[in-house]
């Protein structure tokens, strides 16, 4: 049995569609398309504004006493939420940016991690909201960090992720393309083979 598969593609590199982030996200798209899964795209690095404490604060107050600059604050939040929600499928570029994620996919983040609408706390700590999601990671880096206590990224982001219940993680690294062309040919052609090779 198959059924058409929900994906959001959320792209974060600075040079748009030209990062190499962004293509191998676009690629992995490419093959959802194929087989017919609808589409959404988020590129974090337009129109998301940092969080300030006015838009905390607004974020965080009873719906009944919002005036209508902070309504509108929470409905921009909850429309990035509603597309995470009706994803099944989550393609993230992350391009590491000063050993971390570029500081526009953790305004990104700030604007999506909601008590009470995408994690909870409980008694027995706190549970992430979106569950059953398959998210792919798509990590470019101009060196090499994989597996050392370097790779600041990759633990924030499946500590954050799974913060919100996202888990199911797959993480394709393309490493040193800062260090050659001819490194970076070889480290951009093993990602596309890994994504081509994706079950999905
Ligand atoms: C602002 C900025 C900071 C960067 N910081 C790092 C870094 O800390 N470590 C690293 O290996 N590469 C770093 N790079 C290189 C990028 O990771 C590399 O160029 C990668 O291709 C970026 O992905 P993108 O093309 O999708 O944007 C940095 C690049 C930029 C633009």
């Amino acid at each position: 049995m198959s059924s058409t598969k929900n994906v959001l593609a959320i792209t974060s590199s600075i040079f748009g569609e030209h990062g190499e982030s962004s293509k191998l996200v676009e690629r992995l798209v490419k093959r959802f398309e194929a087989q017919g899964a609808k589409i959404a795209r988020r590129n974090v690095t337009q129109n998301i504004p940092h969080v300030d404490a006015a838009r905390f604060k607004a974020l965080t107050s009873p719906a009944d006493q919002l005036d209508d600059a902070q309504r509108s604050v929470v409905a921009f939040s909850n429309a990035l939420i509603a597309e995470l929600q009706a994803a099944d499928t989550i393609i993230l570029a992350a391009p590491m940016y000063n050993f971390s994620i570029p500081s526009q996919l953790k305004s990104y983040f700030d604007h999506v991690a909601r008590a009470g609408i995408t994690f909870k706390y409980t008694e027995q700590g706190p549970v992430g909201l979106l569950q059953n999601k398959k998210v792919y990671v798509m990590t470019t880096r101009g060196g090499f960090y994989k597996d050392t206590p370097n790779d600041l990224e990759t633990p924030y982001l499946k500590n954050l992720l799974g913060f919100l219940g996202l888990t199911n993680l797959e993480i394709i690294y393309v490493e040193g393309i800062g260090i050659s062309a001819e490194q970076k040919a070889q480290a951009v052609k093993a990602a596309e083979a890994e994504v081509d090779a994706l079950k999905i």
